[in-house]
Parts: structure tokens; C-alpha cells; sequence
């Protein structure tokens, strides 16, 4: 298979620039358009409503798509998430009740650690859902079920299209838990699926901020230390976020959870430290910006991802401010993860490290 950049610089970017098309194959694999809801297989060995629990399983970016959908579970299907990193996991020898599901996230399907994770479970008499990239991938070959991100190959060793694609389809497999646990009525799921339907469009919106990021990045390429900050579906984001610049920058950055700042993180902050915070206006934007008002007590400087509403809202307090679409909060983490991957990416760019290929790093790691 002979993937090229096309008349992009990096396969990073042109993974980014996929994203509207590839969220798109993906929801038409899950989704029934003609009514509006979610299609499972028809012969699924489990059924959510017999479910007291699910664990989740992966390792880096899988790992944090996972966390994006327990929130999902917890909120929309009102199922108990047990989630982790696949080599904590697979050495914690949880005790696990016979029939439950566990899920795996992988892009590759080869990971190591994820993959003694899905062997564990599956001793341990679960039933076993991957969510994987690569069809003819060793995870994919031991899972019961596969359900597919159809994202296409990645070749950048940082996950972007892949990340979406996973968030795709936990959002349809949350709404899925819901419908069969008689949480979800048919019009709730109508409006969730509405609201995943509107995906690509609003990913494409996202995208034409690419030239105020690269305004960003140019500062943010100076910064020795990076926070970033998140509350709820964000908070994922957050370490998604500090995670990309870590991994293709070599900056220093660190994803927190905006209300555990007053626990640690704020004693770093002062003019050299950039704070992101990712709060679009939803039930807990209040919050995360009296969090963002004591970084800037502090002469913190704050980059903020908001929409209109938010944008008017937080005044002249942040630096900068990123304004996105106004949607439904459900589909944010979706949204909110392409400035999340071109800040990373131009920062990036900006200190002209190798975007693809950053050092140390392995698209792929089969070692444990
Ligand atoms: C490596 C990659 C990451 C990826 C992680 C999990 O560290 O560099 O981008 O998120 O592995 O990989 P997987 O293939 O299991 O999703």
C-alpha cells in the first residue's frame, strides 16, 4: 500500500486535514441515517443491559480516547467504567466478574501491553471488544468482537485521526449502551446521533483556525513548560493535548484536570508558562474559569479554547483565545481535539523537530 503526503508537509497534517472524511466512513459504519440510530452487529455475544461494569484498556492517545468514552458510559448508558493504562492493568490481577465486557483501543493492534491486557480478560472469562485501526492486527485476530475505526492508515507516529476515530466510535457505542439499558429514549438517541451526524462539518469549521494556531505556536515554541487544563469530556483532552506537544515539540507540558491546579500545578505558574485551557461554554464552564482566573492572578498566560459564548464571557483574562462552533456537548471532545493537534503540530514545526518521526518514539510498541 503506497501512502504519499500528498501537498502536505508532514503525514501529521494531512492525518489532521483527513479527519472531516475519515469521522464520516466511520459514523456511516455505525450509524443508520435513514433512522437516526446507532447499527450494531447482529450477533453481539453481550447485551449492555446485562452489564454491571465494563473495563477499558490502552496505552497512550488509545488510552485517553478510552477515558473521553467512560465518560460517555457513565453519562449516557449510566454504565461503571473501570478504566486504566494496559501496563498497569495487565500486573494488577483486578478481579474481574465472569461475562463482563472489556474494551481495547488500539490503532495498531499490536501494542504489547494492551494486548497481555486482552489476553488476561479473556481468561478471566470476558467478553472481549476491540476497537482497532488495523484489521489484520494480533488484537483484532483475539478479540470476540472488532469494531473498526475506519480511519485509513496512519503513518505519523503521533495518533490524530486514529484518536477521533476511537472517540467515533465510543460516542456510537455509548449511545448504543444507553438505547439497550433503557437509559436513552428513541428521541434522545435521535438527537445524540443528530449531533455525531454534524461531526465532520464542525471538524471542518475547526480546521480554518489553522492560521491564528500558528500564530500561537510561534509563542508557544518559546515556552520551556506548558499546562494544560480541562473539566469533565475536556479533561481527557487536556493530557491528549500535553501529550501531542510532549511527543513532537520535546516541550515539557502537563495535562491536569483544571480543578486539581490549587493541588500542585499552580505553584508553577508565573509569565513563563503557557496555560491552555480547553472550556467550551457547558454546564461546567463556570468552574474551569475561576480556575483560569487564578492563573491569571498569577501573570499566567492563558490560551483559551472557548466558542462565542465563551469567548465573551472570560473578558480580556486569556492571551489568546481560539472560538470555536457552539455544539452539543456530547461531540466536543471531537471538536475540540483538532486545535488541541495543530497547536502540537505547529508548535512543532516552529522548533523544527522531525513531526513524523519524533525521537524515541515507535508508532508501533510490541515491546513491554
Ligand atoms: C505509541 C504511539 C502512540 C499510541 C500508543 C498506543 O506510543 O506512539 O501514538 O497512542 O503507542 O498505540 P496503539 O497502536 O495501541 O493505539
Amino acid at each position: 500500500l503506497l501512502v504519499d503526503k500528498g501537498n502536505f508537509r508532514h503525514f501529521m497534517a494531512k492525518e489532521i486535514y483527513e479527519q472531516p472524511e475519515v469521522i464520516s466512513h466511520t459514523l456511516a459504519n455505525y450509524i443508520d441515517m435513514a433512522t437516526e440510530t446507532v447499527r450494531l452487529p447482529e450477533d453481539l455475544p453481550f447485551d449492555f443491559s446485562q452489564l454491571k461494569r465494563i473495563t477499558i484498556c490502552a496505552c497512550g492517545t488509545a488510552y485517553y480516547a478510552g477515558l473521553v468514552g467512560k465518560y460517555w458510559m457513565e453519562k449516557y448508558a449510566r454504565l461503571p467504567v473501570d478504566i486504566d493504562v494496559a501496563s498497569e492493568f495487565r500486573y494488577r490481577e483486578v478481579p474481574l466478574e465472569e461475562g463482563g465486557l472489556a474494551i481495547f483501543i488500539s490503532q495498531s493492534g499490536e501494542t504489547a501491553d494492551t494486548l497481555a491486557s486482552l489476553r488476561y480478560c479473556d481468561s478471566q472469562g470476558q467478553h472481549i471488544l476491540s476497537i482497532v485501526n488495523v484489521r489484520e492486527s494480533t488484537i483484532a485476530r483475539e478479540s470476540g468482537t472488532v469494531f473498526p475505526t475506519l480511519a485509513g492508515p496512519e503513518i505519523g507516529v503521533a495518533s490524530t485521526k486514529a484518536f477521533t476515530c476511537q472517540l467515533t466510535v465510543l460516542a456510537c457505542l455509548a449511545i448504543a449502551a444507553g438505547r439497550q439499558r433503557g437509559i436513552l429514549a428513541e428521541s434522545d438517541e435521535r438527537k445524540l446521533v443528530h449531533a455525531l451526524v454534524e461531526v465532520p462539518r464542525l471538524a471542518t469549521q475547526a480546521l480554518k483556525l489553522e492560521p491564528q494556531i500558528e500564530d500561537i505556536a510561534r509563542d508557544l515554541s518559546r515556552a520551556r513548560d506548558v499546562l494544560y487544563l480541562g473539566r469533565g469530556l475536556n479533561y481527557p483532552l487536556a493530557l491528549e493535548g500535553a501529550l501531542k506537544l510532549k511527543e513532537i515539540s520535546y516541550i515539557h507540558a502537563e495535562g491536569y484536570a483544571a480543578g486539581e491546579l490549587k493541588h500542585g500545578p499552580i505553584a508553577l505558574i508565573d509569565e513563563n508558562v503557557p496555560v491552555i485551557v480547553v472550556s467550551p461554554s457547558d454546564s461546567l464552564f463556570d468552574k474551569t474559569i475561576s480556575n483560569m482566573q487564578e492563573v491569571a492572578a498569577r501573570g499566567g498566560n492563558i490560551i483559551l479554547l472557548t466558542d462565542e459564548d465563551g469567548a465573551q464571557a472570560s473578558g480580556d483574562q486569556p492571551q489568546a483565545t481560539l472560538v470555536l462552533p457552539k455544539m452539543f456537548q456530547f461531540v466536543q471532545p471531537l471538536i475540540y481535539a483538532i486545535p488541541v493537534q495543530l497547536l502540537a503540530y505547529h508548535t512543532a514545526v516552529f522548533m523544527g523537530t522531525d513531526v513524523d518521526q519524533p525521537r524515541n518514539l515507535a508508532k508501533s510498541v510490541t515491546v513491554e
